[in-house]
């Protein structure tokens, strides 16, 4: 992933942002000591930026969309109170044997239940109503998760989708991820039964909240 912020401005928000836990330290440096594509993890200031959202939505159902090593999950679940919960779904057992290690380990992983498979088959079998949805799994079906999720979102809840900046490829779509990604930014600028806003943070979250 480019990073669409100077390093410098990044470090320097890095610097001014909550630390997160040594065990996600951990779970950080074994992802990108192991992983393929270790740039996928959120990292600390989008998970920091998750769990103070998840904190002053007062959210206690999050579905996520795309667990991988977990970071995110932990992050969101840190944010939850005891009786919260977090269904977060996933098609790779790789990365799922590396995320269910650390919900192992922390304090966090009880308020989680990984579902494998398919996310919009996983999706159909799940009625919410959810307070909150992170969308952050393969970009081609980021709208096919939004029309499935929305009606099983309740009022005033929120959903965040990752990486809708895409690098700035958004500018001048031409991979199936990149007309994807412009695809859904449209469609949800376009939904009147949602409030949003397309924030610049990392690689572009969309901060949408259904009316
Ligand atoms: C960007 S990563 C998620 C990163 C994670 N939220 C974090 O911050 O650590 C995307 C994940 O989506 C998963 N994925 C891709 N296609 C999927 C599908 N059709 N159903 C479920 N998961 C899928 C991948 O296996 C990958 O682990």
């Amino acid at each position: 992933m480019l990073t669409l912020m100077s390093p410098g401005i990044e470090e320097y928000a890095l610097t001014k942002t909550d630390k997160h836990e040594s065990l996600l330290e951990e779970l950080f440096k074994e992802t990108h000591a192991t992983m393929e594509v270790p740039q996928m993890l959120t990292g600390p200031i989008e998970g920091q930026f998750l769990k103070m959202m998840v904190k002053v939505s007062g959210a206690k159902n999050i579905l996520e969309i795309g667990t991988f090593t977990g970071y995110s999950a932990l992050r969101m679940a840190e944010g939850l109170p005891a009786d919260g919960k977090i269904t977060t779904l996933d098609i790779n057992d790789v990365c799922l044997d590396v995320a269910r290690k650390y919900f192992a380990k922390s304090e966090q992983g009880k308020k989680i239940e990984i579902i494998k498979g398919p996310a919009l088959d996983s999706i159909k079998n799940l009625s919410g109503p959810f307070d909150l949805v992170f969308i952050d799994a393969d970009k081609t079906n980021y709208l096919n998760y939004y029309k499935a999720v929305l009606p099983k979102l309740k009022s005033g809840g929120v959903i965040l989708a990752d990486n809708c900046l895409w690098s700035g490829r958004v500018l001048d779509p031409q991979s199936p991820e990149d007309l994807a990604i412009d695809e859904f930014n449209n469609f949800v600028s376009k939904d009147d039964s949602v409030e949003k806003v397309l924030l610049t943070v990392r690689d572009g979250v969309f901060f949408i909240r259904k009316k």
